[in-house]
């Protein structure tokens, strides 16, 4: 059984649902509440990126298992345009678009996992993973 919740994403207000959904989720798993808004904050850098490179995408969200510890999944997933080289991208300071380029340097270090994996001209799915202790 999955308690997968999708959330798909053109607008902000999308990207209020989402982070909405995570923090019940996150508060059902048993995370503090620091840590929802860690996990919010997480998500609007990811869909931000949605909105602004794919101009739609979705959010999944769901419960995560590991070795005993229980934690929650987000996965943000495009079809838009891709990203060439995701190591650049995930640096710090690093943006196409003139912005600070502090969104997935910044979601990394807010989440305990992260991976990008990206295909130019078919899309960018970005996992996360964040575990309760
Ligand atoms: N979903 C995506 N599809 C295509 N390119 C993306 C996607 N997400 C990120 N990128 C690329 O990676 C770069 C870095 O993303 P990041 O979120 O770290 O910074 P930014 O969006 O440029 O700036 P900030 O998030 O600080 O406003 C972006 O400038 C963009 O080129
Ligand atoms: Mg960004």
């Amino acid at each position: 059984m999955t308690d997968e919740i999708r959330v798909f994403i053109d607008s902000e207000s999308q990207i209020l649902i989402a982070r909405q959904q995570a923090r019940l989720l996150a508060a059902e798993l048993g995370f503090w509440s620091v840590e929802q808004s860690f996990i919010a904050m997480a998500i609007s850098e990811v869909a931000l990126n949605i909105l602004q490179y794919a101009g739609k995408g979705e959010i999944l969200l769901d419960k995560a298992q590991k070795e005993g510890a229980q934690g929650i999944m987000v996965v943000a997933r495009d079809e838009g345009p891709g990203i060439p080289d995701v190591e650049l991208a995930m640096q710090e300071g690093y943006s196409t678009s003139g912005s600070a380029g502090l969104g997935l340097a910044g979601a990394k270090r807010l989440m305990d996992e992260f991976n990008v994996v990206s295909e130019v001209g078919k899309g960018t799915t970005v996992t996360m993973k964040k575990w309760v202790r």
